[in-house]
């Protein structure tokens, strides 16, 4: 794959984009399959370097799995104990690579799970994971970069969360909904990713209620059923066509989202300006006659996504005065700020804040893609700015985003 995106400024964004299902609902959905007896089929997964890396993941841990001609991913885990460690080579490519520790605990009692890699955007640590994990009744150990844990006495417990991870608020539930009696996730993460979770797990017949509200109550079940499920479509990918129409003066028709989980990105852009109508096909975002400032806070859902911040920095370049972006949730989000300074914005970093003074242009220039959404950012940028932009590292945009280059395109984008 080519490393490198070049686009060249300056095309008013036009026409409809449809979106692709949710990344990070996709690569918990096809940890949690390896949980259930028989076939599960994922209808509307992104195909994307992210969800290849757990695909071969599983084929590693001798899980039978396969995408079909209707572009679905059929998952069909085998009736006796699968390879319960999690390769370094493959795990540290990606953080949802810790998802395995609650899958692999939930179908066999024990997991082996390397300390995930994914995006370099600040620490992740897995203190709630593990936390957690031990209150279920498991024992695990740190050792030679591992996570190795397996089940004791596993009974279901009250877990308060310190922080509402998505990451261990999915791995608990995993864990919870096999083990024998009730759990409670206090502080639980409320995203909609945590939402499909659920659902997909409670369709196989598992006992969860409260996904998406801060308490979540599980029931631990035996067993679960294979099934079919559609992932839902990813906002963040939504989030930043609609900031793509708004800056580049267009007028985009976003298609399969579900409004409500856009609520927070549809607040900030008609913040800045932007035109946004609701209708039966989908969101259609108009650029307004000139970008507004504003100020953002990253937060925890219903808050605003962290996953957009740097879209959103890009977009504040040319806002008609100063904002302030406020990141609350990973430390090192803010490296897309010396790559957008390099095309002509003007952010200054005062600790978890970016003080960002609007400007009139942007220009094109060679820069490099830091991390996923940083890349996307880059993208943003670079079709606002005058002249070409190379965006090297291009392989992180890869991760998330499904045919960015065919979907821009089709807009009008000069993006090869
Ligand atoms: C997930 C998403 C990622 C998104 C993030 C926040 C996936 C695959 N990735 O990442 O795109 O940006 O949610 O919405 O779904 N923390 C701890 N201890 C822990 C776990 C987390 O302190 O044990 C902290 C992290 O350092 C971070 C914060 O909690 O500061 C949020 O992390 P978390 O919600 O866990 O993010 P991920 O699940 O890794």
């Amino acid at each position: 794959m080519q490393d490198n995106l070049v686009i060249e400024g300056g095309q008013a964004l036009q026409g409809s984009v449809r979106i692709s299902g949710a990344k990070n609902a996709g690569l918990v959905l096809i940890a949690a399959s390896i949980m259930a007896e028989g076939e599960t089929i994922l209808d509307n997964l992104p195909r994307i370097c992210d969800t290849e890396v757990m695909v071969e993941i599983l084929l590693e841990m001798g899980v039978d799995i396969h995408w079909n001609e209707e572009g679905s991913l059929c998952i069909y885990p085998p009736d006796h104990e699968i390879n319960c460690t999690t390769p370094y080579e493959l795990s540290k490519k990606l953080r949802a690579s810790n998802l395995f520790l609650g899958a692999l605990l939930g179908r066999q009692g024990k997991a082996i799970v390397s300390m995930p890699g994914g995006c370099d955007i600040g620490s992740r640590p897995m203190d709630l994971h593990i936390k957690g994990a031990r209150a279920l009744g498991a024992n695990v150990d740190i050792e030679h970069g591992y996570i190795s844990a397996e089940n004791r006495e596993p009974c279901g417990s009250r877990i308060y969360l310190d922080f509402p991870s998505v990451g261990a608020t999915e791995n608990l539930i995993m864990m919870a909904c096999k083990t024998p009696g009730s759990s409670i996730i206090e502080n639980a993460a409320k995203e909609p990713e945590i939402v499909d979770l659920a659902n997909f797990l409670n369709t196989m017949g598992a006992k969860i209620r409260g996904a998406g509200t801060d308490i979540i109550k599980i029931e631990g079940v035996s067993r679960l059923q294979a099934g079919r499920y559609a992932i839902i479509p990813d906002r963040i990918e939504a989030g930043t066509y609609m900031i793509a129409a708004a800056i580049s003066g267009g007028e985009i028709l976003v298609e399969n989202i579900i409004p409500t989980h856009l609520h927070p990105i549809i607040a900030k852009l008609q913040e800045v300006g932007a035109i946004v109508h609701e209708t039966d096909q989908g969101i259609i975002v108009k650029a307004g006659p000139k970008i507004m400032r504003t100020d953002i806070k990253t937060m925890p859902y219903p808050g605003f996504p962290t996953d957009m911040q740097s879209q959103m920095l890009s977009l504040l370049a040319l806002g008609n005065g100063t904002s302030i972006v406020v990141e609350n949730v990973f430390e090192n989000r803010f490296q897309i700020v010396d790559e957008l300074n390099r095309m002509g914005a003007k952010i200054k970093l005062e600790g978890h804040a970016a003080v960002v003074q609007g400007t009139k242009s942007l220009y094109g220039a060679r820069v490099k893609a830091t991390d996923l959404r940083a890349g996307a950012a880059l993208i943003i940028a670079a079709l606002a700015a005058q002249g070409e932009t190379v965006i090297e590292d291009a392989i992180h945009i890869f991760r998330g985003y499904e045919n960015v280059t065919g979907k821009f395109s089709k807009l009008g984008a000069k993006i090869r």
